[in-house]
Protein backbone atom coordinates (compact mmCIF):
# COMPACT_ATOMS: atom_id res chain seq x y z
CA UNK A 1 0.00 0.00 0.00
CA UNK A 2 1.50 3.38 -0.64
CA UNK A 3 0.11 6.34 0.77
CA UNK A 4 0.09 9.73 -0.26
CA UNK A 5 -1.22 12.88 1.85
CA UNK A 6 -1.65 16.44 1.22
CA UNK A 7 -3.09 19.20 3.49
CA UNK A 8 -4.77 20.85 0.55
CA UNK A 9 -5.62 19.57 -2.90
CA UNK A 10 -7.58 20.55 -6.03
CA UNK A 11 -9.01 17.10 -6.05
CA UNK A 12 -7.56 13.59 -5.30
CA UNK A 13 -8.88 12.03 -8.33
CA UNK A 14 -7.81 14.70 -10.87
CA UNK A 15 -3.98 14.16 -8.92
CA UNK A 16 -4.64 10.37 -9.57
CA UNK A 17 -5.46 10.77 -13.07
CA UNK A 18 -2.72 13.36 -13.80
CA UNK A 19 -0.61 11.16 -12.22
CA UNK A 20 -1.94 7.91 -13.01
CA UNK A 21 1.63 6.47 -15.09
CA UNK A 22 3.67 7.01 -12.02
CA UNK A 23 1.67 5.69 -9.64
CA UNK A 24 1.28 2.51 -8.16
CA UNK A 25 -2.07 0.36 -7.81
CA UNK A 26 -3.49 0.66 -4.93
CA UNK A 27 -1.86 4.36 -4.30
CA UNK A 28 -4.14 6.16 -1.79
CA UNK A 29 -4.23 9.76 -2.36
CA UNK A 30 -5.69 11.62 0.99
CA UNK A 31 -5.89 15.42 1.25
CA UNK A 32 -7.81 17.36 4.61
CA UNK A 33 -8.81 19.87 1.67
CA UNK A 34 -9.95 20.10 -1.91
CA UNK A 35 -10.55 23.48 -3.50
CA UNK A 36 -12.43 21.57 -6.64
CA UNK A 37 -13.83 18.45 -5.02
CA UNK A 38 -15.68 16.75 -7.55
CA UNK A 39 -18.85 14.86 -7.13
CA UNK A 40 -20.73 13.06 -9.62
CA UNK A 41 -22.58 14.52 -12.75
CA UNK A 42 -20.41 17.46 -12.65
CA UNK A 43 -21.20 18.97 -8.93
CA UNK A 44 -18.95 19.59 -6.46
CA UNK A 45 -18.20 17.89 -3.12
CA UNK A 46 -17.60 20.62 -0.11
CA UNK A 47 -16.38 19.45 2.78
CA UNK A 48 -14.54 21.40 5.58
CA UNK A 49 -11.39 21.50 6.15
CA UNK A 50 -9.73 18.63 8.43
CA UNK A 51 -13.36 16.70 9.41
CA UNK A 52 -13.39 14.36 6.48
CA UNK A 53 -11.92 11.93 5.02
CA UNK A 54 -11.61 12.64 1.42
CA UNK A 55 -9.25 10.11 -0.91
CA UNK A 56 -8.59 8.52 -4.32
CA UNK A 57 -7.30 4.99 -4.70
CA UNK A 58 -5.72 4.03 -7.96
CA UNK A 59 -6.23 0.33 -9.40
CA UNK A 60 -4.57 -1.11 -12.32
CA UNK A 61 -5.60 -4.73 -12.01
CA UNK A 62 -6.90 -6.28 -15.33
CA UNK A 63 -9.20 -8.42 -13.22
CA UNK A 64 -10.37 -5.15 -11.20
CA UNK A 65 -10.57 -2.98 -14.49
CA UNK A 66 -12.66 -5.81 -15.99
CA UNK A 67 -15.32 -5.55 -13.59
CA UNK A 68 -16.28 -1.59 -13.24
CA UNK A 69 -19.22 -1.58 -12.15
CA UNK A 70 -18.71 -3.91 -9.79
CA UNK A 71 -15.83 -1.77 -8.29
CA UNK A 72 -18.40 1.24 -8.07
CA UNK A 73 -21.07 -0.77 -5.52
CA UNK A 74 -18.25 -2.82 -3.97
CA UNK A 75 -16.47 0.37 -3.02
CA UNK A 76 -19.74 1.46 -1.39
CA UNK A 77 -20.11 -1.45 0.10
CA UNK A 78 -17.03 -1.46 1.80
CA UNK A 79 -17.66 1.15 3.32
CA UNK A 80 -21.33 0.30 4.38
CA UNK A 81 -20.04 -2.48 6.18
CA UNK A 82 -17.07 -1.14 7.53
CA UNK A 83 -18.70 1.71 9.10
CA UNK A 84 -21.13 -1.17 10.78
CA UNK A 85 -17.95 -2.68 12.15
CA UNK A 86 -17.82 0.55 14.48
CA UNK A 87 -20.91 0.08 15.26
CA UNK A 88 -23.18 2.68 12.70
CA UNK A 89 -26.83 1.49 12.81
CA UNK A 90 -29.13 1.24 9.52
CA UNK A 91 -26.36 1.80 6.63
CA UNK A 92 -27.44 1.32 3.57
CA UNK A 93 -26.02 1.32 -0.04
CA UNK A 94 -27.77 3.62 -2.78
CA UNK A 95 -26.85 1.93 -6.12
CA UNK A 96 -24.83 3.09 -7.91
CA UNK A 97 -22.38 4.12 -5.31
CA UNK A 98 -23.54 6.40 -2.40
CA UNK A 99 -23.72 5.01 1.80
CA UNK A 100 -26.53 6.56 3.83
CA UNK A 101 -27.31 6.06 7.46
CA UNK A 102 -30.92 6.31 8.13
CA UNK A 103 -31.73 8.03 4.52
CA UNK A 104 -29.08 10.63 4.95
CA UNK A 105 -25.96 10.47 2.92
CA UNK A 106 -22.61 9.56 4.67
CA UNK A 107 -20.55 8.91 1.79
CA UNK A 108 -20.24 10.16 -2.19
CA UNK A 109 -18.09 7.94 -4.35
CA UNK A 110 -16.75 8.90 -7.79
CA UNK A 111 -14.95 6.78 -10.13
CA UNK A 112 -13.09 7.74 -13.12
CA UNK A 113 -10.37 7.07 -15.23
CA UNK A 114 -9.78 5.04 -18.06
CA UNK A 115 -10.52 1.09 -17.99
CA UNK A 116 -8.01 -0.32 -20.23
CA UNK A 117 -5.02 1.30 -17.90
CA UNK A 118 -6.59 2.36 -14.21
CA UNK A 119 -9.38 3.55 -12.84
CA UNK A 120 -9.72 5.92 -10.11
CA UNK A 121 -12.18 5.65 -6.94
CA UNK A 122 -12.58 8.75 -5.61
CA UNK A 123 -14.44 8.76 -2.14
CA UNK A 124 -15.79 11.18 0.38
CA UNK A 125 -16.70 10.73 3.63
CA UNK A 126 -18.24 12.49 5.99
CA UNK A 127 -16.99 11.79 9.16
CA UNK A 128 -16.17 14.42 11.76
CA UNK A 129 -18.33 17.46 10.87
CA UNK A 130 -21.60 18.27 12.56
CA UNK A 131 -22.99 21.15 10.73
CA UNK A 132 -23.51 21.66 6.98
CA UNK A 133 -24.33 24.96 5.35
CA UNK A 134 -25.81 25.04 2.14
CA UNK A 135 -27.93 23.20 -0.09
CA UNK A 136 -28.04 19.23 -0.37
CA UNK A 137 -29.84 16.68 -2.47
CA UNK A 138 -29.65 14.66 -0.30
CA UNK A 139 -29.89 15.50 3.54
CA UNK A 140 -25.98 14.95 4.69
CA UNK A 141 -24.87 12.88 8.10
CA UNK A 142 -21.59 12.65 9.50
CA UNK A 143 -20.06 9.16 11.29
CA UNK A 144 -19.68 11.86 14.70
CA UNK A 145 -22.95 12.99 14.53
CA UNK A 146 -24.18 8.90 14.03
CA UNK A 147 -22.05 7.76 16.88
CA UNK A 148 -22.39 11.06 19.26
CA UNK A 149 -18.37 11.05 19.24
CA UNK A 150 -15.43 12.50 17.80
CA UNK A 151 -13.31 10.24 15.50
CA UNK A 152 -9.72 9.59 14.92
CA UNK A 153 -9.16 10.38 11.09
CA UNK A 154 -5.95 8.84 10.68
CA UNK A 155 -6.86 5.52 13.07
CA UNK A 156 -10.33 5.85 10.31
CA UNK A 157 -8.83 5.86 7.13
CA UNK A 158 -5.37 3.35 7.76
CA UNK A 159 -8.01 0.77 8.85
CA UNK A 160 -10.78 1.66 6.26
CA UNK A 161 -7.58 1.49 3.03
CA UNK A 162 -6.53 -2.07 4.96
CA UNK A 163 -9.97 -3.31 4.41
CA UNK A 164 -10.21 -1.75 1.16
CA UNK A 165 -7.56 -3.91 -0.55
CA UNK A 166 -7.55 -6.99 1.97
CA UNK A 167 -11.65 -6.63 -0.03
CA UNK A 168 -10.38 -5.69 -3.57
CA UNK A 169 -7.77 -8.55 -3.58
CA UNK A 170 -10.26 -11.10 -2.59
CA UNK A 171 -11.07 -13.49 -5.74
CA UNK A 172 -14.81 -13.40 -4.52
CA UNK A 173 -15.81 -10.12 -4.83
CA UNK A 174 -18.71 -9.89 -6.69
CA UNK A 175 -20.66 -12.72 -4.95
CA UNK A 176 -20.16 -11.05 -1.95
CA UNK A 177 -21.00 -7.36 -2.98
CA UNK A 178 -24.21 -8.87 -5.04
CA UNK A 179 -25.53 -10.36 -1.42
CA UNK A 180 -24.58 -7.48 1.27
CA UNK A 181 -26.22 -4.88 -1.59
CA UNK A 182 -29.60 -7.10 -1.67
CA UNK A 183 -29.63 -6.99 2.20
CA UNK A 184 -28.80 -3.20 2.78
CA UNK A 185 -30.36 -1.89 -0.78
CA UNK A 186 -31.60 1.57 0.30
CA UNK A 187 -33.25 1.46 -3.01
CA UNK A 188 -35.23 -1.18 -2.15
CA UNK A 189 -39.02 -1.34 -2.79
CA UNK A 190 -38.68 2.56 -3.99
CA UNK A 191 -40.49 3.46 -7.06
CA UNK A 192 -37.96 5.07 -9.07
CA UNK A 193 -36.96 6.99 -12.19
CA UNK A 194 -33.84 6.05 -13.49
CA UNK A 195 -33.34 8.17 -17.43
CA UNK A 196 -37.16 7.87 -18.18
CA UNK A 197 -37.16 4.25 -16.65
CA UNK A 198 -40.22 4.12 -14.17
CA UNK A 199 -40.80 1.12 -11.58
CA UNK A 200 -40.30 -0.24 -8.47
CA UNK A 201 -36.73 -1.56 -7.60
CA UNK A 202 -36.86 -5.06 -7.44
CA UNK A 203 -33.02 -5.64 -6.18
CA UNK A 204 -29.29 -5.62 -7.89
CA UNK A 205 -28.46 -7.80 -10.91
CA UNK A 206 -25.81 -10.30 -10.89
CA UNK A 207 -23.87 -8.12 -12.94
CA UNK A 208 -24.29 -5.40 -10.04
CA UNK A 209 -26.84 -3.52 -12.02
CA UNK A 210 -30.04 -1.80 -10.96
CA UNK A 211 -33.16 -3.58 -11.06
CA UNK A 212 -36.35 -1.75 -11.89
CA UNK A 213 -39.47 -4.39 -12.52
CA UNK A 214 -36.62 -6.70 -12.75
CA UNK A 215 -35.43 -5.16 -15.81
CA UNK A 216 -31.59 -3.91 -15.41
CA UNK A 217 -30.80 -0.72 -15.57
CA UNK A 218 -26.77 -0.34 -16.47
CA UNK A 219 -26.19 3.75 -15.72
CA UNK A 220 -27.43 7.00 -14.93
CA UNK A 221 -28.78 9.07 -11.99
CA UNK A 222 -31.92 7.79 -9.82
CA UNK A 223 -34.46 9.71 -8.78
CA UNK A 224 -37.09 8.78 -6.41
CA UNK A 225 -40.93 9.65 -7.20
C1 LIG B 1 -20.83 12.10 -5.20
O1 LIG B 1 -21.23 13.02 -5.94
O2 LIG B 1 -21.59 11.58 -4.38
C2 LIG B 1 -19.40 11.63 -5.29
C3 LIG B 1 -18.49 12.44 -4.43
C4 LIG B 1 -17.03 11.99 -4.47
C5 LIG B 1 -16.14 12.90 -3.64
C6 LIG B 1 -14.74 12.38 -3.50
S1 LIG B 1 -13.83 13.27 -2.27
C7 LIG B 1 -12.33 12.53 -2.77
C8 LIG B 1 -12.38 12.40 -4.28
N1 LIG B 1 -11.84 13.58 -4.93
C9 LIG B 1 -12.78 14.27 -5.59
O3 LIG B 1 -12.58 15.34 -6.21
N2 LIG B 1 -13.97 13.64 -5.50
C10 LIG B 1 -13.86 12.41 -4.74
Amino acid sequence: MNIIKFETIDSTNKYCKENNENLPSFSFVISKFQSEGKGRNNRVWTANSGENLLFSLIIKENNLLENFSFLSIGAACIVAEYLESLGVMNVEVKWPNDVYIDGKKVCGILLEGNVEKYIVIGIGINVNQKEFLGEYRVEPTSVCIELNRDISIDDFSINLFEKIERTLRDSNLKQKFIGYVNSHNYLYGKYVNVRGNIGKVTGISNNGYLLVDDIEIVSGEVTIL
